[in-house]
């Protein structure tokens, strides 16, 4: 690793994949080169939430150009936006003669979404070089750290501030993805409505942080409440994802995102939906010299920094 930080941004600044107020992330973009002595310009970025839409559908065996004309046909009912308004792009994953299909992975985003991300990022003048979506940066770097050589079917959960990202694959191969609207606010917002808190103090407490009038049994037991909504939330995705893919078995689930730090909800998730859980770590097979990088630091954002890791593997034009 060559470098590398971490900004946090206001309360509300994103939500559910929208940029709410563009300048404090302009400015956070320009704080990390600045602080980082960063001299590059180009800027990798990705895109969750409901602009964005990833399937993997079979379609009819063919080959050659004609691939092209077919996924396009296919693909609109998958997407609930007209194709003017989105970037379609799709990658064939696997040709099966004998059964007569092919398997291809469809991606489509919309396009002002696309600009939005593009927007901020030359605000802080800077060149967007490649706009990804998360589930894919997020299965690089799940696939770098755990170099996963059997067909396990893992399911990776990222889960930030306002969205939870379920991705699941098999072996190597991404499978399913869905986004989920929860996440760390949810914390912050029951405890805050709760405790009849400043959003400040809502948060201190969900980090653990003693704050005046709450005591830590109260607030565990909010916490919790809210970790087991996470949790059903959780459960119905995974029941959609059984039936639509008649599979019907996850081995295992890994957990990234800030929320990973949620005391006691890696072991809640683990124990209501009955799958071994361990907190994902972005720099398992990531070398880097602990005198620049300080071990603890990197152990403490480690979970909150799969997203990032995913899009650092990407090389220009790939
Ligand atoms: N130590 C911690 N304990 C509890 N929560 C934490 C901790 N560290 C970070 N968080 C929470 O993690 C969330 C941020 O995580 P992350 O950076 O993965 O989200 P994001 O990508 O910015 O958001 P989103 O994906 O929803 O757009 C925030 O809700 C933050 O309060
Ligand atoms: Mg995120």
């Amino acid at each position: 690793m060559v470098q590398m930080g971490l900004e946090y941004l206001p309360p509300e600044t994103i939500i559910d994949g929208t940029i709410i107020t563009t300048l404090p992330v302009a400015d956070a973009i320009n704080r990390i080169f600045t602080d980082y002595k960063i001299k590059s310009k180009n800027v990798c970025t990705s895109l969750s939430g409901h602009s964005v839409i990833v399937k993997k559908i079979t379609l009819p065996y063919q080959r050659g150009e004609d691939i092209n004309e077919t996924v396009r046909w296919e693909s609109e009912q998958y997407i609930p936006y007209a194709f003017s308004e989105v970037n379609l792009d799709f990658q064939l994953l696997a040709e099966n003669p004998e059964a007569g299909t092919i398997d291809v992975l469809l991606a489509a985003v919309k396009k002002e979404k696309i600009s939005e991300r593009v927007d901020v990022v030359t605000m802080a003048d800077k060149k967007a070089a490649i706009v990804d979506v998360d589930a894919f940066a997020m299965l690089n770097a799940y696939e770098i750290n755990y170099q996963p050589t059997t067909p396990t079917t893992v399911a990776l959960l990222n889960i930030g501030a306002s969205l939870l990202n379920v991705t699941i694959v098999s072996g190597k191969e991404f499978v399913f993805t869905r986004h989920i609207s929860v996440g760390g606010n949810h914390y912050t917002d029951f405890l805050q409505k709760e405790f009849n808190l400043s959003w400040e103090d809502a948060d201190n407490l969900k980090f653990g942080n003693p704050v005046p009038g709450v005591s830590a049994e109260e607030s565990t037991h909010i916490i919790q409440s809210v970790s087991e909504i996470i949790a059903m939330e959780i459960s119905k995705t995974f029941d959609f994802f059984k039936t639509s893919t008649n599979m019907s078995n996850i081995d295992r689930m890994l957990i990234s995102g800030g929320s990973a730090h949620v005391p006691n909800l890696i072991n809640l998730l683990s124990h209501k939906l009955s799958i071994p859980a361990e907190q994902f770590d972005s720099f398992r097979n990531i070398s880097y010299d602990p005198k620049k990088f300080d071990p603890e630091h990197m152990r403490m954002v480690s979970p909150q920094m799969a997203i990032a890791v995913g899009l650092a593997l990407r090389t220009m034009g790939d």
